[in-house]
């Protein structure tokens, strides 16, 4: 059931059983309420109509009482005076044309309502847009819903005013962005012109999928991001954000393909994400304080970073961070912070609890901090990660590679740092 919801959110074979229960569901019969519902399953190209039929009874009463559960507990949403702005209104077809000019016209009457509008991308067709800017401030708290798919332009020559984004929203408060539906950064050409994989071209810059820049009170969830020309979500100077139950999605070997990037971000909780990438599942970098992660999926991937952006640039300190119920599989790192020697960059207060594992590199644990500025307050508590090589039938001992880093650790840790 679950793929068949991934796959087909507008499902008739769903619906009877949705209307029963989701009676109030107006605005959009394919969608909304169960949001949380999907345990974010891999992606699979199988057939989905057999799966389909195998979870839903597996399922099914597990199914419904989440349903029941959720649509008690969630507050009703303000239908009544809420309006919805429907980008197929504003003229998107969702069939390979560009949609680009309909999502801002759209976006500019929702952001211009008083009434908490609900911009809506509709679930089952796929919109192509160009590099685009939802720039706030708007007259009200605006949910911006995506149920269906949205996909990025695969033309470079769309991306020469900026090549570094693809889309941003910015300057937004009291925001959310949510529904079912995927973010595709269509990625593959980007790729293939990285000077990563192919070593004979220039290393140019290429979008990083959806940034959210100076948001506050911003909340995203439920999404699934895949196949993003570089990283595919990036919180710049951002406060106060919930990112919830996403999923995230790219080859194993795309370069620079983080999941979610954070930086200069503040009060940041990323819950419930399910992260399998080309680069890091997780970095945070550049004055980010207050963040926390948890139950976080990671692999394939460079796992969870912290600190390291790029020599040469100058960063704030990152503070107060945990990373908490974290699970790697075949990661080329587990958990790594990393500064610049040349910098004085401060990492403190860092707590890693219950992470397990296993990491494809021998070092599954690094900690290279400079001497100058040592990392202070790493807490490591309940840590299980393996050295798990790619052809490997058996998990060995992972290593714990630790430079001038101030740590405790508590409960059981493997690996550890030696000789401090
Ligand atoms: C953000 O909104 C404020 C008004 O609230 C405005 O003064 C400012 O120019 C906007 N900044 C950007 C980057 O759009
Ligand atoms: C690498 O890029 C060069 C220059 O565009 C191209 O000729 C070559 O075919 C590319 N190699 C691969 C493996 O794609």
């Amino acid at each position: 059931m679950c793929r068949q919801l991934l796959n087909s959110p507008c499902s008739h074979l769903l619906l009877p059983f949705l209307i029963a229960i989701a009676i109030s569901e107006i605005f959009s019969a394919c969608s909304a309420s169960y949001a949380d519902v999907d345990p974010l399953p891999p992606i699979s190209s199988g057939d989905h109509k057999e799966d389909h039929h195998q979870h839903y009874y597996e399922y099914s009463s597990e199914f419904s009482s989440m349903l029941k559960t959720r649509l008690e507990k969630a507050a009703p949403p303000p239908l009544a005076s809420s309006e919805i702005f429907n980008v197929d209104d504003y003229g998107a077809t969702g069939d390979g044309e560009d949609d680009t000019d309909a999502f801002k016209e759209a976006w500019r009457d929702a952001c211009s309502s008083t009434n908490n509008g609900i911009f809506l991308v509709p679930c089952e067709r796929i919109y192509h847009l160009k590099p685009i800017t939802f720039s706030g401030p708007c007259n009200s708290h605006l949910v911006f819903k995506i149920e269906g798919t949205i996909k990025a332009s695969p033309h470079i020559s769309d991306y020469e005013k900026d090549r570094r984004h693809w889309i941003i929203f910015q300057n937004l408060s009291g925001f959310t962005v949510e529904g079912k539906g995927i973010i595709n950064g269509n990625g593959r050409k980007w790729w293939l012109n990285s000077c990563k994989v192919n070593k004979t071209l220039p290393c140019k810059d290429a979008p990083t999928a959806v940034t959210f820049y100076q948001c506050t009170n911003l909340r995203v969830e439920g999404l699934r991001f895949r196949n993003a020309q570089k990283m595919h979500l990036s919180f710049q100077k951002c406060n106060n954000v919930k990112a919830l139950n996403l999923w995230i999605y790219a080859p194993g070997n795309s370069p620079n393909t983080d999941g979610i990037h954070v930086t200069g971000t503040q009060f940041i909780a990323i819950k419930n994400c399910h992260i399998m990438t080309g680069d890091d599942c997780i970095s945070i970098v550049s004055g980010s304080k207050n963040v926390r992660a948890k139950g976080i999926t990671c692999g394939p991937g460079h796992g969870i970073s912290i600190g390291s952006l790029g020599a040469g640039k100058s960063e704030a300190e990152v503070s107060n961070v945990v990373v908490d119920t974290a699970r790697f599989s075949g990661t080329s790192n587990g958990v790594r912070i990393k500064t610049w020697q040349a910098e004085a960059v401060q990492v403190s207060n860092v707590m890693y609890q219950n992470i397990r594992g296993t990491s494809a590199s021998q070092v599954a644990v690094k900690f290279d901090c400079s001497k100058s500025v040592p990392c202070q307050g790493i807490l490591l508590q309940d840590i299980n990660l393996a050295h798990k090589g790619k052809n490997d039938d058996k998990s060995t001992q992972a290593e714990a590679a630790c430079k001038n880093v101030k740590l405790k650790n508590r409960g059981r840790v493997s690996p550890q740092c030696a000789g401090r």
